[in-house]
């Protein structure tokens, strides 16, 4: 039997979210249901409801989150009802062409959930980024559940699900930060403020921390940053220079997805080096007048980094791992509990700099 619960989606463009009934049908082959505990507010819910990913309205938003399986379809054998599982958004395949090179990572051809969940009167949800957890339950492909320890804080592993794995990956997997390195991260809300956490994990020497907003450059030294830059009093790449010897960080990453940001990047970084691109453009942006000679002359790697490469099975049992073990601090990105009826107060709260995650507690 269909269950009928209480979701939260965007119904227009740019118009205030909205809780109304979510109907979840029955998980069929290869689809799971999933008890939501915990989900994070990100910052691609918002460009979902600003029509900045497409215009498949309405959607169902959240996908940052932690649950319990509660019930499984034909054919599910990786998990079971009572299961501690996060939620990813790239299921991967195992049989594209990137799966069988070996590089599940950039699988091309990711899972969801076959069936839609709808509104009461039938109309079908597109769930962000294939998820939808700003729900009671939601319905997913088995795939996107990765089993962790049962043990975890849901609102602090349930982040691992988009952003904090994004910014962790990006400095980890994408950029291979190596132990002794400079790097430099643009932006420092959820995801880049992993992507400090994660470059002083790799034993990055010199982490350089980049915002227009002194509570977030505060933050990020709280977590690893050794030093910190507002980019509207100083000129962030000779501000990168300066404490890089003059010659700028061997790994700058964008974590706002902004043309002038990435330029930033581009040029704050040292011969050879790699830029990762993490913060998502909207499809508008243009990066004008780069000269190829500078792409040429500067060598090294020009980087995106989707879901921080990360390979769920993989990385979300290691990382939940060192969480517990008080390697990982994942409670830092917690600024605030809400409930499912605060995700729009959560956005403009977003939106003025003043919280790196609410999470929301189901
Ligand atoms: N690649 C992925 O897989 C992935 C996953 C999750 C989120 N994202 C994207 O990452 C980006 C960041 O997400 P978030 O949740 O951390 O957002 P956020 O709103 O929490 O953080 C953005 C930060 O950027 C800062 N900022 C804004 N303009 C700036 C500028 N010009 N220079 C320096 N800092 C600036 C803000 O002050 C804020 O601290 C978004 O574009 C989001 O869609 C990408
Ligand atoms: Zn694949
Ligand atoms: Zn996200």
């Amino acid at each position: 039997m269909p269950t009928t619960v209480v979701g939260v989606i965007a119904r227009a463009k740019g118009e205030p979210v909205e809780t109304v009934d979510v109907v979840v049908p029955d998980p069929g082959p290869g689809e799971v249901t999933v008890t939501v505990q915990a989900c994070g507010v990100c910052h691609t819910d918002l460009h979902y409801r600003e029509g900045g990913i497409n215009d498949d309205f309405p959607f169902l938003l959240g996908h940052e989150a932690a649950g319990v399986v509660e019930s499984v379809g034909d054919g599910v054998t990786t998990v079971e009802p009572g299961d501690f599982v996060v939620l990813n958004w790239r299921a991967v395949c195992g049989d594209c062409r990137a799966c069988r090179r070996g590089e599940p990572w950039y699988c091309f051809s990711t899972h969801n959930a076959a069936q839609p969940m709808t509104l009461a009167d039938g109309t079908p949800l597109s769930p962000a980024l294939g998820i939808g957890a700003f729900v009671e339950t939601t319905l997913v492909h088995a795939g996107q559940c990765t089993k962790v320890d049962p043990q975890a804080r849901p609102a602090a592993v349930g982040l691992l699900g988009c952003g904090v794995m994004a910014g962790l990956g990006a400095a980890i997997n994408t950029a291979g930060v190596r132990r002794g390195q400079s790097v430099a991260v643009i932006g420092c809300g959820g995801v880049g403020t992993a992507a400090v956490v994660g470059s002083a994990l790799a034993g990055a020497g010199t982490i350089v921390a980049v915002d227009v907003d002194d509570r977030k450059l505060d933050s990020a030294r709280g977590l690893g940053a050794t030093h910190t830059v507002n980019s509207r009093e100083q000129d962030p790449v000779e501000a990168i220079q300066a404490v890089t010897g003059g010659y700028g960080a061997d790994v700058v990453i964008d974590a706002v997805g902004r043309p002038e940001t990435w330029r930033q990047a581009f040029y704050a970084r040292d011969l050879a080096g790699t830029v990762v691109l993490v913060g998502v453009p909207t499809p508008d942006m243009r990066i004008p007048d780069l000269p190829l000679i500078d792409v040429f002359g500067r060598g090294g790697a020009l980087k995106s980094s989707w879901y921080g490469d990360c390979l769920p099975s993989r990385d979300f049992p290691m990382l939940v791992d060192l969480y517990r073990q008080g390697r990982l601090d994942l409670d830092a990105f917690v600024s605030e509990e809400i409930g499912l009826g605060d995700v729009e107060a959560a956005f403009e709260k977003m939106h003025r700099g003043d919280v790196l995650r609410s999470v929301v507690i189901l």
